[in-house]
């Protein structure tokens, strides 16, 4: 794994020294993104264009995305929906199954936009009703992941229903993680929208190829704001907000210029309806102002300089692809993050729905 670039965080710090209200960046990438399908494309693909130059798209639609003919169909209509000049291109994924092949990941392997393979266990969130149901049984096809260099995306969380559902993620690193680190020493693979210290803490005294992505709310957000003062489900998402001492813990993960922490918003949009309901579903939107609510975090934390390792740099570095070209500037510039966006002839209520932002990025 590249190291982190002291000089490029000490140019950031310069930048900013000089002139506090604004930055300049490499564009950044989304290392984790839903767009859903068909009419919800013309909202999620226009969002995610609007400011990262890659984004690594999750395969949890109906019925999922488990093979390269799949995901060569989907990324069709993704680019259908791409706005006129837009350079976005959207990195595929295959979603893992009990019944995923060697031969799978071969072929996976083989197509240039497929660059990683995601593990969902059966029943853990949005569309996983697929996913893996035993993990042991999935050593051969990690063993071709790991000679072949194909990235594993991990979704850490147990699903026993005896397992408490704010430990899900510290007991999957125990009894899953800890084992096939051991077993696939070289496997490249990134742990998924981090949620916990033990999540952040596994990763970085880790040997090998082991990253992790880190969201905007779990940076923002701690699960006293879904639950104190009245039950917000906007803010539900799974992993679910932790304690306050877990965003702490990945506040300063996102923030140190580790570079195996890298951004991946998980942005998921539901329909309005859907979040509001006796039983919602899980998933944050945040790509109508996905950079700006990490500049948030980042500004909170006194580490601006930091922000373009996280954000355009690191996960690069780790799925082996250039830097993009062009950059972004950042204005400290308070705005109203609107109440509720149109989605796919209904509406969604965007993350920070109302809150003020101080950074806007630059048109
Ligand atoms: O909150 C989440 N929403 N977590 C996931 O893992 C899936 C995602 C979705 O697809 O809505
Ligand atoms: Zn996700």
């Amino acid at each position: 794994m590249i190291p982190t670039s002291a000089n490029a965080a000490a140019a950031a710090q310069t930048l900013i020294g000089r002139n506090m209200d604004q930055l300049t960046i490499i564009q950044p990438d989304d290392w984790h993104l839903h767009l859903r399908d068909e009419g919800a494309l013309a909202t999620t693909v226009p969002a995610a264009a609007r400011c990262f130059g890659r984004g690594i798209v999750m395969p949890n639609l109906v019925p999922p995305v488990k093979n390269v003919a799949a995901a060569t169909a989907y990324r069709e209509r993704i680019l259908a929906a791409r706005p006129e000049n837009s350079e976005w291109q959207p990195l595929m994924v295959l979603y893992l199954t009990d019944n995923t092949s060697a031969d799978d990941i071969r072929a996976a392997h083989a197509c240039a936009f497929v660059h990683a393979c995601k593990y969902y266990p059966a029943g853990a969130t949005t569309n996983s009703d697929s996913g893996v149901t035993d993990l042991e049984r999935l050593d051969e096809v990690f063993e071709t992941m790991q000679e072949l260099g194909v990235v594993l995306q991990m979704h850490g969380e147990v699903t026993d229903p005896d397992i408490d559902i704010f430990d899900r993620e510290a007991v999957f690193i125990d009894r899953h993680l800890v084992r096939i680190r051991e077993k696939f020493p070289a496997l490249k693979m990134v742990l998924e929208h981090i949620t916990t210290e033990q999540g952040a803490t596994f990763v970085r005294h880790s040997e090998g190829p082991l990253a992790a992505s880190i969201t905007p709310q779990h940076l923002l957000y701690n699960r006293n704001d879904m639950l104190v003062g009245g039950i917000r489900p906007h803010l539900f998402c799974l992993p679910i907000l932790k304690r306050n001492r877990h965003q702490t813990a990945l506040i300063e993960a996102a923030t140190s210029g580790d570079s195996r922490f890298f951004l991946g918003t998980d942005s998921a949009p539901h329909p309005r309806n859907a979040k509001e309901n006796a039983c919602g579903c899980a998933g944050c939107y945040s790509h109508h102002a996905a950079i700006e609510l990490y500049a948030e975090a980042f500004d909170r934390a006194g580490a601006m300089h930091q922000l373009e390792g996280f954000a355009s740099r690191y996960g690069a570095d780790f799925y082996n692809l250039a830097y993009n070209r062009r950059k972004i500037t950042l204005n400290r510039d308070p705005w109203t993050v609107p109440e509720r966006i149109d989605y796919d002839g209904g509406e969604l209520i965007p993350l920070a729905a109302g809150q003020a932002l101080n950074w806007r990025l630059q048109n």
